[in-house]
């Protein structure tokens, strides 16, 4: 029979890489609860329309990236491809935004996106992010880039490096939209026949082709940042003033455009040197138009999400995470229950044990013990059961004792 494999662009995660996520996720909880922001878990599909509103229909994501499938009511799904409109979505249909303070969330799952797989590029990957609603101080996008920058240190991933612009706002995008439109029309014959095509429906995203021939094109065309209406410009400073306050390292790029519609003024990325083509690590920016666009009242917003593969692909091994663990070996069939209630003892008192019961030598059982790594074996032949003693055997110095089993709590917390 031919073996089912998983779908393509997707991925298992067992032992022991499964370490580096569980780590990731506890800092991410313990971390994002310094800056008060709150847990938020929202349901992996929604109905089409979310994205495509909140996303933007002109997005790549939207129109080429969306896993939309049909319920069985013929209803229009789609498996989450980010969560900035769902959690927006959430805190509308919940009242959050006048009953919860302060309005930060952070969270942690998977997303899915149709896109070309390769190294750090998956369809089913997972993001932590965070959004702050309700203020439209710059101060807080500043807070907001600093706890990401620092999060990415304080778990030491090597090579990062901050850039951020501010891709202004209502008033000024449109008039520089014309004048870059201009400027890409004239070079038109310059460009890809993509970047082409973005002329008319999303000229900025010229600036992240990848074909060498477009690169050089953009590189004379105008740039937002000198096109900011004065409120955005005011932002922008005042956002670079806090980071440099902070001691953030940074660098303005004001050709970073991100790939969704939502942005106003502040955008960032956070990239590594070390990771090739997909060198995003996180991204976000505010967007105070969204909550609005969505049904909401009129909060501006601001946020990031990170890429968590490949945070993941930088984390070190982590050795010695897990427990010291205990194999309890049985010298004939006739312990094996004795055995097990010694386990049973020791897993009520917290402590990681195992049992091999479908052996029958005990060298096959410290076969068992090598492979789950176990410090210790405690051993229950006849002599044990009948003096009420176990010996253990210290698996690393290959020491041998032998403990009265009264003895076993004391034995405990001197040893794990
Ligand atoms: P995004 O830039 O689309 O932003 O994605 C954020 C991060 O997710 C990227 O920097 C990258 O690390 C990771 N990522 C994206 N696509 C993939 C993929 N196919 N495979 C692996 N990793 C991937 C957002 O999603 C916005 N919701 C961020 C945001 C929150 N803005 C404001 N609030």
């Amino acid at each position: 029979m031919n073996r089912i494999h998983a779908p393509k662009g997707t991925k298992d995660l067992f032992h022991p890489d499964i370490a580096k996520w569980q780590f990731l996720e506890e800092k991410i909880h313990a971390y994002y609860t310094r800056f008060l922001y709150r847990e938020i878990r929202t349901p992996i599909f929604e109905h089409s329309e979310l994205f495509i509103k909140g996303t933007g229909s002109e997005t790549e994501v939207v129109q080429k990236e969306m896993y939309t499938f049909k319920d069985k009511a013929l209803r229009s799904i789609t498996l989450r491809p980010e969560n900035t409109p769902p959690v927006v979505r959430a805190a509308l249909e919940h009242n959050l935004f006048h009953e919860m303070f302060p309005l930060r969330f952070y969270y942690i799952g998977p997303m899915f996106r149709y896109d070309k797989p390769q190294k750090g590029r998956y369809r089913q990957f997972h993001q932590f992010g965070a959004e702050v609603f309700g203020d439209p101080s710059p101060e807080v996008d500043a807070e907001v880039i600093y706890s990401a920058r620092g999060f990415l240190e304080e778990i030491k991933v090597p090579g990062i490096e901050l850039h951020v612009n501010s891709v202004g706002c209502r008033t000024c995008r449109p008039p520089y939209l014309a004048l870059l439109q201009d400027a890409a029309s004239a070079a038109a014959g310059s460009l890809c026949d993509d970047c082409k095509r973005k002329i008319d429906t999303n000229p900025l995203r010229i600036f992240d082709c990848k074909v060498p021939e477009c690169g050089e094109a953009s590189s004379g065309f105008p740039t937002i940042t000198d096109h900011l209406c004065a409120e955005c410009h005011d932002h922008f400073a005042t956002v670079r003033g806090c980071l440099d306050t902070l001691g953030v390292g940074y660098a303005v790029n004001p050709r970073l455009v991100r790939g969704l519609d939502y942005y106003t003024k502040t955008a960032f990325e956070i990239t590594s040197t070390q990771l090739g083509a997909q060198d995003s690590l996180l991204g976000g920016g505010r967007y105070n138009n969204l909550i609005q666009e969505l049904g909401g009242p009129d909060i501006p917003g601001v946020g990031f999400a990170a890429g968590m593969e490949r945070i993941v692909l930088h984390l070190e091994a982590l050795p010695g995470r897990e427990a010291k663990s205990i194999l309890i070996a049985y010298q004939t069939a006739d312990h094996r229950l004795e055995a097990m209630r010694l386990a049973a003892a020791l897993w009520d008192r917290g402590v990681a044990a195992y049992v091999e019961y479908n052996a029958n030598n005990m060298k096959k059982q410290f076969r068992q013990g090598n492979r789950i790594g176990a410090a210790f074996t405690f051993i229950l032949g006849e002599d044990e059961i009948k003096t009420g003693t176990v010996s253990i055997k210290d698996m690393e110095a290959h020491e041998q004792t032998k403990i009265k089993r009264e003895a076993l709590d004391q034995w405990l917390k001197q040893n794990l």
